[in-house]
């Protein structure tokens, strides 16, 4: 009888833990052998193959000097992005796939996409442990609810595919798992609710694993220095409610409010002491991104910069809520900004701004004041949710502190999310779970036949997951090849120049110039995107028979490249400039019908560039395709 009894509590704790399911459900969203066996694409090249730390080209001790990109820290061409242990986690993926005898080559990915899915699992997880401490009713069944809901949200937001699926975006889900774990260990052994707790556990768990935790999380990506802010706010709203609460708590000295502010203070001391290490590691430059990357950001006029800004804010948020337009790149003019005051955007702004006004203002003054405990309760979890896990892990991507490198990407909001998918498990809990925690237990939504709003409220949300899943899958796949991935971004985004290079390049090396063609056209100019995109261009057409228009525009292309070099500039190096020329003189050759001319120009292709693999491999092609000819010749002579 005892054991059994034992047996079934071990059940109720472990097995019947929302989060388990709901984890094994974010874990098989992305289980598709497609998917999971899908190439490299795009950006893997440079963080992966290219990577020495990763390759083990140079010794792994070499991760604390080199950013993401392995390019040293200290060398103005680094992009300063420092995330050490993502990196280590690569390369034991990377020695993995050797060891399996496979040596990460576009066919055998696998091993990296097991374990960004692993992590989202385990981070889905930890969101659902994370939503008990936000909720917290004190009725068991709408606690397993809300923690449900909210886990299975965000197994399956849409969202998230941009983030799991791109193997680069590992940061994300590593900075978030991190992140969690801080929270957990700070929220489940926090002393105002644990009074007879010992002294050492509140310091190891209190004070330095969740300090802990915020490092490795910064380390995983940048985001994660706000951690200890989250914990802060969480700290303040559920303990103190609103600003005025606290303040007339501290003027009656209650220790309550007096921990809190020694707690804040020390926690402020560390996030700085952080913060300022990772500031110190960038060395003397700062990271150099261009216009393109971020107009809002980088725009010249004020009202442009702050409308422009706030209106991707609006865009984020309509992607939490209708996630339907997810694309890899947003880039250049795909959001146009907003720069006059008629324009159509501006009311949402507007109501942006005031719908944040007044959630802070709630924060201050306790409004609006609430008669039921229950709504008292709705406001509290709304106002946690809002601030400690959506503005708080979003700080550092809104371009409020410091400009970023990126206008709008979709995989930023992979951690924010989870703040928006409380909110709506609390609407569910307040519209189709009425009764739960204030009538009678006989009243509850499920074991209450017939009851009409309930059935509604779950057939919709049923409703809500199953598109949610079929998204998740449509991305997923999507994210399995480079060409895959760029035409359904070019189909979505056709405004980004960025976008629409990269679905002709891998339509041209499909060999389908004909489509490629068609796609580049609009950029082909050299001045318009880069002598590098008219290199493609003048192969689709050499390709298509198209050899005299190819040539002029080899010729224009020469010339923006003397350009450059005159301009200077971290991004006009003199080795990316040798490597247009390089591949332009390729071109060139292909296009020019005299063999010796075409061959002295191949030459000259691999003299300018001795390290253009690509120039070095079509030259020993055509001495290949040339010798051939002469034996031929000769056999018949
Ligand atoms: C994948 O994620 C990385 C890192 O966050 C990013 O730099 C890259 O652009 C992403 N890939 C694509 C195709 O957008």
């Amino acid at each position: 009888m005892a054991s059994s009894s034992t047996k079934s509590l071990f059940l109720r704790k472990w097995i019947l833990r929302p989060s388990i399911w709901a984890c094994i459900i974010s874990i098989l969203a992305y289980w598709d052998h497609e998917a999971l066996h899908g190439s490299l694409v795009y950006d893997d090249a440079g963080s992966l193959k290219s990577n020495p730390v990763v390759t083990g080209a140079v010794p792994w001790t070499e991760v604390a000097t080199r950013d993401f990109w392995g390019t040293p820290m200290a060398t103005p061409q680094s992009h300063k992005s420092f995330r050490p242990i993502t990196t280590l986690t690569f390369r034991f993926n990377w020695l993995l796939s050797e060891h399996l005898g496979t040596n990460g080559t576009d066919t055998h990915t696998i091993g990296f996409h097991v374990v960004n899915v692993g992590l989202h699992g385990i981070v889905t997880g930890l969101v659902t442990e994370s939503a008990a401490m936000v909720f917290e009713f004190h009725d068991s069944e709408a606690n397993t609810l809300t923690q449900l809901l909210t886990g299975i949200l965000f197994a399956l937001h849409p969202v998230h595919a941009e983030a799991v699926s791109n193997i680069t975006s590992r940061g994300e889900l590593l900075m978030s798992l991190f992140f969690l774990l801080a929270f957990l260990s700070f929220s489940s052994f926090h002393p105002d609710r644990r009074p007879n707790q010992s002294r050492w556990k509140t310091l190891l768990f209190v004070y330095t694993l969740p300090w802990f935790c915020m490092t490795v999380s910064l380390f995983c990506k940048e985001q994660g220095a706000t951690a200890l802010i989250t914990i802060t706010i969480w700290d303040f709203l559920v303990h103190h409610s609103s600003l005025k609460e606290f303040l007339s708590k501290l003027q009656r000295k209650q220790q309550s409010a007096l921990n809190f502010t020694k707690r804040t203070t020390i926690f402020a001391f560390q996030t700085l002491l952080v913060v300022a290490l990772r500031y110190w590691l960038n060395g003397e430059s700062s990271p150099d991104f261009i216009f393109d990357q971020n107009p809002a950001g980088f725009s010249e006029d004020r009202f442009t910069r702050v409308f422009s800004i706030c209106w991707v804010y609006c865009l984020y948020l309509w992607d939490a809520v209708y996630p339907s337009t997810l694309c890899p790149d947003w880039s250049g003019k795909s959001i146009d900004l907003i720069s006059d005051i008629w324009d159509p955007r501006v009311p949402l702004v507007v109501a942006l701004w005031v719908f944040a006004l007044g959630c802070l203002l709630s924060v201050a003054t306790g409004l609006p004041l609430t008669v039921t405990r229950r709504t008292q309760h709705a406001r509290c979890v709304f106002l946690v949710a809002f601030f400690a896990f959506v503005a708080s892990p979003f700080l550092l991507s809104s371009n409020l502190l410091i400009v970023v490198g990126l206008m709008k990407a979709d995989r930023v909001i992979y951690l924010p999310l989870m703040g928006f998918c409380m909110i709506e498990a609390l609407l569910v809990q307040l519209i189709y779970h009425e009764v739960a925690d204030e009538g009678p237990l006989q009243a509850r939504a499920l074991t209450l036949p017939g009851n009409r709003l309930k059935l509604s409220g779950y057939i919709l949300l049923m409703f809500q997951l199953f598109v949610f899943a079929a998204k998740v899958y449509e991305r997923n796949v999507a994210w399995s090849h480079s060409l895959n991935l760029w035409r359904s971004a070019f189909e979505i985004n056709s405004k980004s120049q960025h976008t629409r290079y990269n679905c002709g390049y891998e339509l041209s090396l499909k060999k389908r110039y004909e489509e490629a063609e068609q796609v580049l056209r609009p950029i082909a100019d050299p001045y318009v995107e880069s002598p590098s995109t008219s290199f493609v261009y003048a192969m689709v057409l050499f390709n298509l028979g198209h050899c005299e228009d190819s040539l002029k525009l080899i010729d224009e292309a020469f010339y923006a490249v003397d350009e450059r070099r005159r301009q200077g500039g971290v991004r006009n190096s003199e080795d990316k400039l040798v490597r247009m020329e390089s591949n332009l003189l390729v071109a060139q050759a292909y296009c020019t019908s005299n063999t010796a001319v075409a061959g002295k120009l191949m030459y000259d292709a691999v003299q300018v560039d001795r390290t253009n693999a690509y120039a070095v491999e079509q030259a020993s092609e055509m001495v290949r395709r040339l010798t051939a000819t002469h034996e031929r010749r000769g056999l018949i002579a």
